[in-house]
């Protein structure tokens, strides 16, 4: 049986693109019953660029709420947000009194956030001892992430291991899973969707909303009756994802016959997403009404991750000499 754990970072309302690249794979991965998997939400990783109290705790709720949503089943899978096991702060202390300052100034995330933002602080630049401390504190065999991700995995795995190589086996050295299938999702000006773009499909939007924001599908100018190239056509690539076979062969035939126009296209996806997600949407608007299920389900999650956190930390504690 391998212990599989993943965090997710509560930067703000998951997209589609979220939603097909890490949502979706993670739940059906937690299904396998050879596994037991973990999953949280990396609250006290949002510090690092998020300093407003309403807004942390609505994201933590609207990503919690999505996992809820597309069926992440809180019995089987250990779901709990990192800020309620603290003890994972404890642990990325010992672990960066562990790590050469010098290996960690060559953090690409680092490089790359703190050429973008305003606020570079302490924690941005220790950032990966408390990811590491994340997956350590768990005993979690494997991990999966994106590939932007690989590099603090190799520094956990570093880390427990200049652990024990001073201590002795203490702390299981991970390996990371990167899952190559998992489709690339445009957002609306064809670039990839993501949250820092002014280009994302939100499919828990009211109707009128999330209508507007595919009506705002960038296309060429061709007009109904004029052939033309499905390949390269956003609403066309976006349906491709979501639809079944015979109905994107149908519109493909539609595209390269000059049968339809970009207007049409666009109705045909909405309606798919309204389709494909009504069971989504409406689950998700039931924890918005009902937030109180929500904080049960993590609240229950953090006492068993608690249980194990305790216990690593005991076992840490000790080689330390504390
Ligand atoms: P964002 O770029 O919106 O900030 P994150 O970097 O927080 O998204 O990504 C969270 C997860 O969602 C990662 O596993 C990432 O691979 C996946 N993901 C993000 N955007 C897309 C996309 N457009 N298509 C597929 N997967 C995506
Ligand atoms: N840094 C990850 C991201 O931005 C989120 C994360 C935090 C994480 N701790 C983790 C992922 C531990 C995997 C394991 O996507």
């Amino acid at each position: 049986m391998a212990r599989i754990l993943t965090g997710v970072q509560s930067t703000g309302t998951p997209h589609l693109g979220n939603i097909i690249g890490a949502v979706l794979p993670a739940i059906e991965m937690a299904k396998n019953e050879q596994n037991e998997s973990f999953l949280f939400i990396a609250d006290f990783h949002s510090l690092t660029q998020i300093k407003d109290k309403s807004t942390l705790r609505k994201n933590t709720f609207e990503t919690a709420s999505t996992w809820l949503a597309f069926g992440l089943n809180p019995n089987k899978t250990i779901f709990y947000k990192q800020s309620d096991v603290s003890e994972v702060t404890e642990l990325a202390w010992y672990l960066s009194c562990f790590f050469p300052f010098k290996r960690l100034t060559l953090a690409h995330s680092f490089k790359d956030k703190s050429a973008n933002l305003k606020d570079i602080n302490t924690g941005l630049f220790s950032y990966p001892m408390l990811m590491a401390a994340d997956i350590l504190l768990y005993d979690a065999d494997i991990v999966p992430v994106g590939k932007d991700q690989l590099q603090h995995i190799e520094m956990t795995r570093d880390v427990a291991s200049r652990f024990n190589n001073t201590y002795g086996e203490t702390l299981i050295v991970p390996s990371s899973l990167i899952d190559t299938s998992i489709k690339f999702v445009p957002g609306t000006d064809g670039n990839k969707m993501s949250k820092s773009k002014n280009n994302l499909i939100n499919v828990f939007l009211e109707k009128e909303k999330l209508k507007k924001q595919i009506m705002g599908i960038k296309t060429d100018s061709k007009n109904i009756n004029e052939p033309k190239d499905f390949s390269s056509c956003t609403i066309f690539n976006l349906y491709k994802i979501l639809a079944e076979k015979k109905d994107i062969e149908k519109l493909k035939n539609k595209y390269s016959k000059g049968n339809i126009g970009y207007g049409e296209a666009k109705q045909l996806l909405f309606e798919l997403i309204l389709n494909k997600f009504k069971h989504a949407r409406e689950k998700f608007t039931y924890f918005q009404n009902n937030p109180e299920k929500v904080e049960l389900a993590l609240s229950q999650g953090a006492v068993k991750a608690k249980k194990i956190a305790q216990k690593t930390l005991k076992r840490v504690r000790a080689k330390l000499g504390y």
